[in-house]
């Protein structure tokens, strides 16, 4: 059992000012680690020696979970951004390049974790992981959190330096590439993300192609900023007289460009065709006929209408809308999946009205997604023959627990950036209109949402995910002092009450400025 120690006696953690500061300090003098006495990323979970002041002791390690994962890290590196230390996300970036593999097989992937063993680094992609998974999403975060830390520090030096623009070569390697199906999604096999296990989300899933097109755009941004630094390219309205034609690598930095910006709208509107929905897509969907063949069908991925769900009219009602977990021929996962949709609403996938949409559908499902514990990962659960078939009968993901619709605080601070950072986009759109009282409602949604995981957090030392229906209890096997479940409570402390310009941090660059580029011919 985790015994709490006297520094985080709970009457000093009444007030919000002490629970902050209580989680900083955990962040930074406990989390954080050291390599070659250069702070590069932090633990996924704080072991009990750590907290009780001795060394990290390797020899007893608690799973993986003191090892430094990429997806655990996005949040924390976020949030030093916003603190002032890009020193240490440009560390964790460069640690990253280093472990780029450069192996035939699996050439342009970062790992899932790595570890400092013995003055040596060792990396798990894949090769270590429970059930030997692969994690495609910590190699399309590489991009996304590069263009975040140069569009908050403006380190135009690294971003245009050959060791960054090398590994977004790679990167691009892994995509644009032929193969046997001519759709602009990423196919991954089971647990490939977040959701590390099997959980039924193999072949095109949600999260997978948001994270696919931020790392997208950023790349096509980062590789610009380096065409500009060449003098090859021309900002939209200062037109370059091109003294030479580009060779070598600069050509085929071109032409890398014009085939990622390409992608980039065959996948944009494929996600909006093929995964958005809402009360009228439903429909349409239902009475489509099947069976279809050739160019110009409607039914294109041979969908019959029992394939919607019952519980599927409530949770959308007239006005909401979300994108759906995956697209399978003949079987559309209709499950919502939370880091996916917030993803695509900060990325600016989604339109201004989808993310209205969005937001109410969160809105009027609150009492499953926020319940007791904001915010539910994904709903609904598998639950009989689905969990025992697809999960492999998982003891861990049983319906209500940890991936399979369990609770986790990490996610909630994603939500409050893309509802903070469409008010700042939408302020005019809002003023006056029905609009604007929805977005109170849900700011102070969100607010009551805050104040939960303040109370909760702290006294139950920091879960990494909470269990049932309404999301009350602390998860089966949950790690106490998770640091994603620490930094997600600073990063919701910061964009509700700091300074409003930090909800820009992950913007994208944007698709239509990308495409006003001025190129020379090849
Ligand atoms: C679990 C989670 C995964 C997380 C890891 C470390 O495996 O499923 O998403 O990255 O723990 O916290």
């Amino acid at each position: 059992m985790d015994l709490p120690i006297a520094v985080w006696d709970n009457r000093r953690l009444s007030r919000e000012s002490d629970v902050i500061q209580t989680a900083c300090e955990l962040l930074y003098k406990q989390a954080l680690v050291e390599i070659q006495g250069q702070p590069v990323g932090t633990l996924a979970a704080i072991p009990r020696s750590i907290r009780r002041g001795l060394d990290a002791d390797i020899s007893e390690p608690d799973l993986n979970y003191t090892e430094i994962f990429i997806r655990d890290n996005i949040p924390t590196m976020i949030y030093f951004l916003l603190d002032g230390r890009g020193d240490i996300v440009r560390n964790f970036l460069n640690q990253m390049l280093k472990l780029q593999s450069t192996k035939d097989e699996t050439a342009g992937i970062f790992p899932t974790s790595f570890f400092e063993e013995n003055g040596r680094i060792v990396a798990d992609y894949g090769q270590r992981a429970i059930g030997r998974v692969s994690s495609v999403d910590a190699t399309l975060w590489w991009p996304i959190l590069a263009h975040i830390y140069v569009q908050h520090t403006d380190d135009q030096e690294w971003a245009v330096s050959e060791p960054v623009q090398r590994g977004i070569s790679r990167f691009l390697n892994l995509i644009l590439h032929p193969q046997f199906h001519d759709v602009p999604t990423l196919r991954v096999p089971d647990g490939a993300f977040m959701i590390d296990r099997p959980l039924d989300v193999w072949g095109a899933p949600l999260e997978i192609q948001v994270l696919l097109y931020g790392a997208l755009l950023s790349s096509a941004g980062l590789i610009r900023k380096a065409l500009s630094a060449r003098g090859l390219v021309s900002m939209p309205g200062n037109r370059l007289a091109y003294l030479r034609q580009p060779q070598g690598e600069d050509a085929r930095m071109i032409d890398r460009f014009r085939r990622t910006l390409a992608w980039l709208r065959r996948l944009r509107r494929y996600l909006l065709t093929y995964y958005w929905v809402n009360a009228t897509t439903v429909q349409v969907l239902r009475r489509h006929p099947t069976e279809q063949y050739g160019d110009l069908i409607a039914n294109e991925y041979n969908i019959n209408a029992n394939t919607v769900p019952v519980w599927l009219q409530t949770w959308l009602g007239r006005d909401g809308g979300y994108l759906l977990g995956n697209l399978r021929t003949g079987r559309p996962d209709f499950r919502f999946f939370t880091l996916g949709n917030c993803l695509g609403a900060i990325f600016g996938l989604l339109g201004r009205t989808q993310r209205h949409a969005l937001f109410r559908l969160i809105y009027q499902n609150r009492d499953e997604l926020m319940a007791q514990l904001p915010m539910r990962i994904c709903h609904p659960p598998l639950d009989g023959v689905d969990w025992e078939n697809q999960t492999g009968f998982d003891q861990k993901n049983v319906a209500w627990s940890y991936h399979n619709g369990g609770h986790w605080p990490c996610l909630l601070w994603f939500l409050v950036l893309a509802v903070v950072r469409n008010q700042q986009e939408c302020q005019d759109s809002l003023e006056g209109s029905k609009n604007r009282e929805f977005h109170e409602v849900m700011m102070m949604t969100l607010e009551d949402s805050y104040k939960v995981l303040l109370k909760r957090l702290p006294k139950q030392n920091w879960p990494e995910y909470f269990d049932g229906p309404t999301g009350l209890w602390i998860g089966l096997q949950a790690r106490s002092y998770q640091t994603w479940t620490i930094t997600g409570l600073l990063l919701t402390q910061r964009l509700l009450r700091g300074d409003p310009s930090d909800a820009a941090v992950m913007d994208m660059p944007n698709l239509k400025d990308l495409h006003q580029t001025e190129l020379p011919d090849l």
